[in-house]
């Protein structure tokens, strides 16, 4: 058992590791400053793991908090999921993306070398890679990325690399997450992005309930089997589990490790269109279009080192995704409609 603290604890990824970790037996502290969230998730995380969670409103700039927070609750490591993850606002608004995500990680090391908290687990992407030369993309595979905000997940992996190198004590992972998707089984906490989303599963789910139209399918003229891109869709509980088994890892092991959490497995937007109808018993009404500029035809993991090294697997299939984000979103609409 240790205490945690979780940055971005109240996100997407990170309430769902949240709730992982603490049924697990780990004390966690949240510390968000909800800029992408809401303090609501708090009673939902609270009914599901039956106790309230420690929850600090901060900005992971402000390092003299993350003092007084790593302190105050004795914390023991941390797992960093706090930035900001939009390729394409990335683009416009590139002093936002290095602000939050490398300053906000240069703030966290500075507090956590004052506090000699030495153990962290940091969300990294599979966008690192780029384009990919080959296929599985393993952790040997050359990182470029191709956008801002993949160069500030790249500008941090390598400064936590040079931080390992320096000081033997450290321990730290990088997961290079490929496409988490789903919910927890109890439909409370799901993915829930403010606006029209950018990524594939919540749209598929909003065109399902009957938010938007129809969707649009980015490209049907790919060198893929359907011609349409293909992607490693993950489950975020079997990402959360990564990172308990991430910790356990580094509680035998010092040094800096890269690992890939994906399933090794690739789905096309098509296949991801029929799962989620099967799911929803609704029809997702679509369209073809143009190809989204900066997209890649296919990506997909190999999942060993996480195998070897973590003894991680991801367990979960396409139906249990679909089917976890469909009832999430059941829940949602019921709850706004009372
Ligand atoms: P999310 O936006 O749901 O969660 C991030 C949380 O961080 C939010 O609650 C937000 O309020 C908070 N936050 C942002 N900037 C902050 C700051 N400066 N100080 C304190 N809190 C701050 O995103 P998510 O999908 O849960 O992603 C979590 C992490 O995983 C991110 O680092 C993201 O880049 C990485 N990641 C996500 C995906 C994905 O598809 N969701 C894929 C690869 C990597
Ligand atoms: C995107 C980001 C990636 C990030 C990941 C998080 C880009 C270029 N890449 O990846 O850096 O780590 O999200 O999950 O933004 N699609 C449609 N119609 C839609 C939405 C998506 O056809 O409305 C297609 C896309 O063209 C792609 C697939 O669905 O082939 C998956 O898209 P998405 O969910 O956005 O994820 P990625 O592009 O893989």
């Amino acid at each position: 058992m240790s205490r945690l603290l979780i940055t971005g604890g109240t996100g997407y990824i990170g309430s769902h590791s949240a709730v992982a970790l603490s049924k697990t037996g780990h004390q966690v502290v949240l510390y968000d400053n909800l800029s992408n969230s809401n303090r609501t998730i708090l009673q939902s995380l609270g009914l599901i793991v039956g106790h309230h969670m420690s929850f600090v409103e901060g900005d992971v700039r402000d390092t003299k908090l993350l003092i007084s927070t790593l302190t105050s609750h004795n914390i023991d490591a941390v797992i960093h999921f706090a930035g900001l993850k939009a390729v394409g606002e990335s683009v416009e608004k590139p002093v936002d993306y290095y602000a939050n995500n490398v300053q906000g990680a240069i703030s966290l090391l500075q507090a956590m070398q004052f506090a000699q908290v030495k153990t962290l687990v940091f969300s990294s992407s599979a966008t690192v890679y780029g384009e990919p030369r080959y296929l599985p993309l393993n952790e040997s595979h050359s990182t470029i990325a191709t956008n801002p905000y993949g160069r500030s997940k790249l500008h941090v992996e390598e400064m936590l690399a040079d931080i390992a190198a320096s000081d033997a004590d450290w321990r730290i992972a990088c997961l290079r997450y490929f496409n988490p998707v789903g919910a927890h089984e109890s439909g409370l906490i799901g993915e829930n992005p403010s606006g029209i989303p950018n990524n594939l599963m919540p749209y598929l789910a909003q065109v399902a309930t009957g938010q938007i139209p129809e969707l649009s399918v980015f490209g049907d003229d790919y060198p893929t089997t359907d011609g349409t891109g293909v992607r490693d869709f993950i489950h975020v509980m079997d990402l959360a589990e990564g990172h308990i088994l991430a910790l356990t890892y580094l509680s035998r092991n010092t040094g800096w490790h890269a690992v890939n959490l994906g399933t090794g497995k690739g789905y096309s937007v098509l296949d991801m269109i029929q799962a989620f109808e099967k799911a929803s018993g609704r029809q997702v009404p679509y369209k073809i279009a143009p190809r989204r500029a900066g997209d890649v035809a296919i990506c997909y993991s190999d999942p060993k080192k996480a195998s070897e090294l973590l003894k991680w697997r991801a367990a979960r299939t396409l139906d249990d995704m679909c089917a976890s984000t469909w009832r999430f979103h059941q829940f949602r609409r019921l709850s706004v409609e009372s």
